[in-house]
């Protein structure tokens, strides 16, 4: 029998991974969405695309929670997505009612699922979903660490005209403007970057990262960015149902890694078939890690405002 990943959510950022997922032919996707008709639409016209794209799994759309019945993976991508001049903590209120309610479907339906959070604020939303569910937390990450570092990766690879692959980029701390990009992490075909770009122009592309989705928005006009948040999160979906432990930067629980604890944040972990197996404890420079620490102590302040 297939795998099953439910996808919650077929707006933009949902259908755009069911189509990244379907592509990996990993699983069966379930898309739910709570407009009738809309992910049932969507996931007949992803099927029907298969025998084109030589993928097998079956793509379904449902309203209702009870269709993520058994799911091995479930990855939660609804909530309301920021407009020109909102940061993503204003979605703060209206997507943690959206994320609790989803949260306790998923324990009610898919007990044993492992949880991927794609709605913002990211790290907040992650935290409030594994509160609600009481999974451990193993079970439940959020993802951005790999959207903003494939951002870097991307302006990287067009400032020096090289392919794209051969740069890897380390992300860490929130998914907002607090990010802290890491250009001694960061290299090109395993040269650090540092010693292939000016420091001003690596200075400029961290900038530009960090301002990454709001970039979008304001082109976008209505709504936020999904390829790049659903290519990322589809490489989650892998590595954790293919037992991958790709080394990524991901929302994870912290428990006193980096001097921080009880919250959720970008750090590199090995995600795998048990989800976060580890957290990878680099050595920050004072500055670096002071950065990652103002990050989380934002965050903490906006856990409070939803009674944390
Ligand atoms: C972004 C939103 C989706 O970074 O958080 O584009």
């Amino acid at each position: 029998m297939n795998k099953k990943i439910a996808v919650i959510g077929a707006g933009n950022v949902g259908a755009s991974t069911a189509l990244y997922l379907a592509e990996a032919n990993i699983a069966d996707v379930v898309m739910i969405d709570i407009i009738e008709g809309m992910p049932q639409g969507k996931g007949l016209d992803l099927t029907q695309a298969g025998p084109v794209r030589g993928y097998n799994c079956t793509v379904t759309g449902s309203n209702k929670y009870a269709d993520i019945r058994g799911a091995d993976l479930v990855i939660m991508t609804a909530g309301l997505a920021r407009k020109p001049g909102m940061s993503r903590e204003d979605l703060l209120n209206m997507n943690a009612e959206i994320v609790g309610s989803a949260a306790k479907n998923i324990k009610k339906y898919a007990p044993k699922a492992y949880v991927i959070v794609v709605s913002n604020p990211l790290d907040i939303m992650t935290y409030h979903m594994r509160k609600v569910t009481g999974f451990p937390t193993n079970r439940v990450c959020g993802q951005a660490g790999i959207l903003d570092s494939t951002r870097f990766r991307a302006f990287v690879a067009m400032e020096l005209n090289v392919a794209m692959a051969e740069v890897q980029a380390m992300v860490m701390g929130g998914h907002g403007d607090t990010m802290v990009p890491l250009p001694r992490y960061t290299t090109v075909g395993g040269i650090p970057i540092n010693e292939l770009i000016p420091k001003d122009r690596v200075k400029a592309i961290s900038e530009r990262t960090r301002f990454g989705g709001g970039e979008i928005v304001k082109l976008l006009k209505s709504g936020s960015a999904y390829y790049a948040p659903a290519a990322a999160v589809t490489d989650m979906a892998r590595s954790v149902l293919l037992d991958e432990k790709r080394v990524l930067p991901c929302s994870a629980y912290l428990t006193g890694q980096y001097g921080i604890k009880d919250i959720y944040i970008g750090v590199p972990i090995v995600l795998g078939a048990k989800g976060v197996e580890k957290i990878i404890e680099l050595k920050l420079s004072k500055k670096e890690l002071a950065d990652l620490q103002a990050s989380a102590k934002k965050y903490k302040g906006v856990l409070k405002e939803i009674g944390y």
